[in-house]
């Protein structure tokens, strides 16, 4: 693992084209899922590698849906360990990663320190006590192992996803739009498997833990340079779209 000045210096590296090219990608999601996701997961693991060398480490994946994540890792030398509690995600991708495990992010069948990285990419806004899934991510790293977590926050442009942007409206309002409009219910229920997840609150409460540093807090999809976004309040909360946090295990 790198010091944290260096961490920096490499995260910077990732321009807007990037940025770009993510976008053009989101339209793709329903009509190309396998390009999507699996453009999504070597972008995320690209990401990865600026923090952290990746051959040889012990990756956890929490949530990981089809295990387009897991591939990636694996295609970069790690040994990474797929938990996904719903198994219809699970087989959501053609083929799914060997050794893949129907396990919840609250109860890891993992002892604790196992994981040089844990990884979980768009979880956290799907349960209903994030705080605790969190905590249960930090239990399973190793100290001085690193944690990625990155979510959509509730005031993001796509905080509502299917709903969005009438989840600014209210979730009622924007759930009765998507019927009239799509004849079909929303794939997502607000306080059943979408939770609104803030970015200021999250922040405070990592801040104040004595186990973790927080090595980087930035847009996921924007270059790195953008990080200052998520310093500004109440800006943050709609400009940052996708928080990504990298944390360390300290104790
Ligand atoms: C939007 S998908 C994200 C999938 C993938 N990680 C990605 O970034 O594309 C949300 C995932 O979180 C999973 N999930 C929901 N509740 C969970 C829990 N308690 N523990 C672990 N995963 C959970 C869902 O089953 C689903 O696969």
């Amino acid at each position: 693992m790198q010091g944290n000045a260096g961490l920096a210096h490499k995260a910077g590296n990732a321009g807007l084209a990037r940025s770009a090219r993510l976008l053009r990608l989101f339209r793709s999601e329903q009509t190309d899922p396998e390009l999507y996701y699996a453009t999504l997961a070597q972008d995320a693991v690209q990401q990865v590698s600026e923090y952290c060398e990746l051959p040889g480490r012990t990756v956890v994946d929490i949530g990981g849906g089809g295990g387009w994540f897991t591939a990636a890792f694996r295609e970069r030398g790690a040994n990474c360990f797929l938990f996904e509690p719903d198994p219809a995600e699970l087989r959501s991708r053609k083929t799914v990663p060997a050794g893949a495990v129907i396990a919840d992010g609250f109860w890891l069948p993992v002892s604790d320190g196992a994981a040089d990285l844990v990884f979980s990419s768009n979880v956290l806004e799907h349960v209903p006590e994030p705080l605790k899934l969190i905590e249960e991510m930090i239990r399973v790293t190793r100290p001085g192992g690193l944690i990625y977590l990155a979510y959509t926050n509730w005031y993001s442009p796509w905080g509502g996803h299917e709903l969005s942007p009438w989840h600014y409206a209210g979730p009622r309002f924007a759930a009765r739009r998507y019927v009239k409009r799509y004849q079909k219910k929303p794939k997502h229920e607000v306080g059943t498997n979408l939770f609104r997840v803030h970015i200021g609150p999250t922040l405070r409460a990592l801040r104040a833990r004595a186990d973790i540093e927080i090595v980087d807090a930035r847009p996921r999809y924007y270059p790195a340079w953008s990080r200052p976004i998520v310093r500004l309040p109440g800006i943050r909360e709609v400009a940052t779209w996708n928080l990504l946090l990298i944390m360390r295990r300290t104790g």
